[in-house]
């Protein structure tokens, strides 16, 4: 069965004290048994977050990581790094990495292989702009953007990758993808992800929807047969809010 999940993004959000704070709120959510709960606090933080969360079934996840193992590359961090702390599943591919980053789909694929030939989880994300929208080449694009990254991943790999469509125009606008459209994208995906590889490996991945998820319209979107579950940015840094969609996917 496919799990369900809710990942925070916390992206460049919260210093120290505020990341222990949100941690410790969300420490006390204790009866969700059916939904595997991620957040990914910032670089700095990682460590702490991970000692925080030693007892607790919430895991600590990256928001980015260099797909060389080490070396004279500034400012980044390696998958040895990440792993020396505990740390073992990453986000590629966000939306934000490519946009103010200039990370191409080659640079993605090589962040990908080398996550996963280094025994990394990832939750792996794209999705179309509004532009690409309005010109109904949503579904186009996002072919494209999977084929040039994770259909060229090894099929044994697949049990270790979560995909996130997180629709670049419902990104922090407070604008969300109906549950209507988010379900035929995911089941657009999800076909994809059979025609190239099998059935078995389609019905088995998680496809995670992002994008302006909120309490108020979590529990639609997560109910939809091919959405099993988000990635949420802003109501993520809101212990309430996470705990109340964390709440809306689960059945129990
Ligand atoms: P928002 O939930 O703030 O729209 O952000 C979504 C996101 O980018 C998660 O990675």
């Amino acid at each position: 069965m496919r799990k369900k999940i809710v990942a925070g993004n916390w992206k460049m959000n919260n210093d120290l004290n505020q990341t222990i704070d949100l941690i410790n709120e969300l420490k006390e959510l204790k009866n969700i048994k059916d939904v595997s709960v991620m957040i990914a606090p910032a670089y700095p933080f990682l460590k702490t977050s991970h000692d925080l969360l030693e007892d607790s079934p919430i895991e600590v996840v990256s928001q980015n990581v260099h797909q060389k193992s080490n070396g004279a590359y500034t400012g980044e961090v390696s998958i040895e790094m990440l792993q020396s702390i505990g740390v073992s599943t990453t986000l590629i591919g966000h939306s934000e990495r490519r946009a103010y980053f200039n990370e191409s789909d080659d640079v993605l694929l090589a962040k990908t292989e080398f996550a996963l030939d280094n025994n990394f989880n990832i939750i792996f994300c794209f999705g179309e702009e509004l532009s690409d929208r309005k010109s109904k080449k949503h579904f186009e694009i996002v072919k494209i953007q999977l084929d040039n990254t994770v259909m060229k991943i090894k099929k044994e790999s697949w049990k270790n990758i979560i995909l996130a469509y997180e629709p670049v125009w419902a990104i922090g606008t407070g604008e969300t993808a109906s549950p209507e459209q988010a379900q035929e994208m995911h089941e657009f995906i999800r076909n994809c992800v059979e025609n190239t590889f099998d059935k078995s490996i389609s019905e088995e991945v998680s496809i995670l929807y992002g994008g302006s998820v909120k309490p108020s319209n979590a529990n639609e979107i997560f109910n939809k047969k091919d959405v099993d579950g988000g990635l949420i940015g802003g109501a993520s840094l809101s212990a309430k809010d996470f705990k109340l969609i964390i709440e809306a996917n689960s059945s129990l």
